[in-house]
């Protein structure tokens, strides 16, 4: 049995792919990827029949296969481990507060957090979101446990995900993550529209690689949830399928879209701009955040950031071999809806 779930309106969704045979120990080998948009989705349980037709258009899976509703996600985490990305930003963090309200049966949260080390990355995670609102439910039930319960629960870790290994450099740390983890979210990324292209590829694209290969090394993963966003799908009116993007495919036809030669574009560029000794780093930005807009532009995408998130899916799609990946394509997210209590929003960072 394969198991997913994503995050849907601020509620967590779980369904399950049974093979005809309905074993329970069959391997995740039949799924390829599911891709939906948040907004198509209007309720938030698996009784959505909405959310399963949306499932059952988007999920590439072998003739045999059903789509079947899942118990609870709830269940699911029960005891797992998870390593979550970009836990000091606005989705991720409302997703740990969730996750350690719901199920404060799930063993362990690795939060992977930009630090000089362990401790400034808890000291983050403590100002950045335990702080906050956002937190007073559990605050409320906890009361003075509760960091005795986030320190047995939540372990910070300090690393980036530009870098291989996602920069973690205690090994011990390392192996001890590749041993545990069961599911890996990355919600880390730069959503700057107009960032500097050699920024926003290497985090968004190359980024969601290194989280990719990272989850590979986890010798118990289950899943790899992937956060991208539905402008992926360019500025087109009406309908648009929830179809997964392939390497080199573009949105406007354009053809000869390659990440490699991306880089290479951008390498290039920055070697002629820091090659002149008068260009100020004001100026090769201003330079890097152009290129970007141009090479998104020149392929159908709207601004830079869409065009590298986009660029992010189609490297996880081509790479994931048989990993158990889902990618969501949330809209705009404002706000809380309903939890832990309706409308807390956060500004911009
Ligand atoms: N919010 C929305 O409305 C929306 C809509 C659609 C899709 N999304 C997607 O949802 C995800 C989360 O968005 P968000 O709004 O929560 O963004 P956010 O508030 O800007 O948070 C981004 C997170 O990524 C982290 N990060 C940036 N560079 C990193 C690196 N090199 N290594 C590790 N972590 C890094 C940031 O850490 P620092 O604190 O160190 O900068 C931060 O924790 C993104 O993938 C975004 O594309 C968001």
């Amino acid at each position: 049995m394969w198991t997913g779930f994503a995050i849907i309106n601020g509620e967590i969704v779980s369904f399950a792919i049974i093979n005809g045979e309905r074993s329970q120990d069959k391997q995740p080998s039949t799924v390829s990827c599911i891709i939906y948009h948040f907004s198509s989705v209007r309720r938030t349980n698996l009784h959505n029949l909405h959310l399963l037709r949306t499932c059952r258009t988007s999920i590439q899976c072998t003739s045999n296969n059903t789509v079947m509703e899942l118990g609870s996600i709830v269940d699911f985490l029960d005891n797992k481990v998870m390593l979550i990305t970009g836990a000091t930003g606005f989705l991720a963090k409302i997703f740990v507060e969730k996750i350690l309200r719901v199920q404060p049966n799930v063993k362990k949260l690795y939060l992977l957090i930009r630090a000089s080390d362990g401790k400034s990355a808890l000291q983050r995670f403590n100002n950045e979101a335990v702080a906050k609102d956002l937190f007073k439910l559990l605050k409320e039930k906890h009361g003075t446990n509760l960091h005795n319960f986030l320190s047995q629960k939540v372990t910070p870790v300090d690393g980036d995900i530009t870098c291989d290994d996602l920069g973690v450099q205690d090994s011990s740390l390392k192996a001890q993550m590749w041993r545990e983890v069961d599911v890996v979210v990355n919600a880390a990324a730069t959503t700057n529209f107009d960032e500097s292209y050699d920024v926003a590829l290497n985090l968004n694209t190359f980024g969601a690689k290194n989280v990719l290969n990272f989850a590979k090394k986890c010798v118990n993963i289950k899943l790899l949830l992937h956060v991208s966003t539905a402008y992926v799908s360019g500025e087109k009116p009406g309908l648009i399928l929830e179809t997964p993007y392939y390497l080199g495919e573009s949105l406007n036809g354009t053809r000869g879209l390659n990440i490699d030669k991306e880089r290479k574009i951008v390498e290039d560029k920055l070697k002629e701009l820091e090659s002149d000794n008068n260009a100020s780093q004001q100026f090769i930005k201003i330079a890097m955040k152009e290129l970007g807009m141009l090479r998104a532009q020149h392929y159908g995408w709207p601004n830079t950031y869409v065009f590298t998130k986009a660029l992010g899916e189609m490297i996880i799609g081509h790479l994931k071999g048989d990993m158990p990946v889902v990618i969501v394509r949330p809209t705009i997210v404002t706000s809380t809806f309903k939890e832990p209590f309706p409308g807390w929003v956060e500004g911009i960072r």
